[in-house]
């Protein structure tokens, strides 16, 4: 499958070196293809590595994967052009952090607060797009191939379109998430976001960041 990236942080590049991995086409956008941290992943990827503009990559993708920084998101989102996500599949893995850092708990703050979510404003920006909130959970060394000690964590997706839905879980299910539970709406977004200020505040805490939830059951 051809898939765009938009952004080239740590998850951008996590989700490059995976899915190429699993042989789909990926295209990474990013303001500056010439990266080293990218050149080095285009030079590792093969024939299904690429690099472009935000909008070379939302083009190139028959879904994408949404990976920038909450402050840079709408900004990426434009530049992008909102024509080249019409009916498309959005993984929306941003968290809407406010970039002020921890508290001395060790608690992050939402930007927006808890309502609405970053997940249900991305949906507001694309409303021609099927957004679906997942991975947001999880650091991403794990985001491909979640594979620890204690077992295989969950993974909890959110979103209005109940295909775009099935198609992220299919997608997640080739990248090793062996339990995907659809827990409603995209406004569910606001405890998928929640659970991220769980999950710092849990690394914050122990300094160690290989961890993930699951839910278990009766
Ligand atoms: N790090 C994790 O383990 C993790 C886990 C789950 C969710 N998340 C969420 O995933 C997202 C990406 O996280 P990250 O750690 O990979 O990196 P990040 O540093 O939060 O974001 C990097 C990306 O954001 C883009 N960006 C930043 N400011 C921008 C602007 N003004 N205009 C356009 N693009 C801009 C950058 O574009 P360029 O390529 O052009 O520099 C870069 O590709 C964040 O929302 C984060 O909260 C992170």
């Amino acid at each position: 499958m051809k898939i765009g990236i938009l952004g080239s942080g740590p998850v951008g590049l996590a989700l490059g070196h995976g899915l190429v991995r699993l042989g789909h086409a990926i295209m990474l956008g990013t303001r500056d293809t010439q990266k080293p941290t990218l050149q080095t992943w285009l030079a590792e990827s093969g024939p299904n590595g690429h690099l472009g503009s935000f909008a070379e990559s939302a083009a190139f993708g028959e879904a994408l994967f949404l990976c920038t920084g909450w402050t840079g998101t709408r900004k990426a989102i434009e530049s992008a052009g909102l024509w080249n996500f019409r009916k498309k599949v959005v993984i929306d893995v941003t968290n809407p952090l406010d970039g002020k850092g921890p508290d001395a708990e060790g608690r992050l703050e939402l930007a927006p607060g808890n309502s609405p979510s970053g997940g249900e404003q991305v949906q507001a920006w694309l409303q021609d797009a099927h957004v679906v909130k997942a991975l947001n959970t999880v650091g991403n060394s794990l985001m491909v191939a979640p594979h620890l000690k204690e077992g295989i964590p969950t993974m909890f997706i959110a979103g209005n379109d109940t295909l775009a839905k099935k198609a992220v879980a299919d997608l997640l299910s080739q990248m090793g998430w062996q339990d995907v539970v659809d827990i409603g709406a995209i406004e569910m977004s606001r405890c998928l976001e929640a659970l991220c200020v769980l999950w710092c505040a849990y690394g914050f805490r122990t300094g160690s960041w290989g961890h993930a939830f699951r839910l278990l059951r009766e």
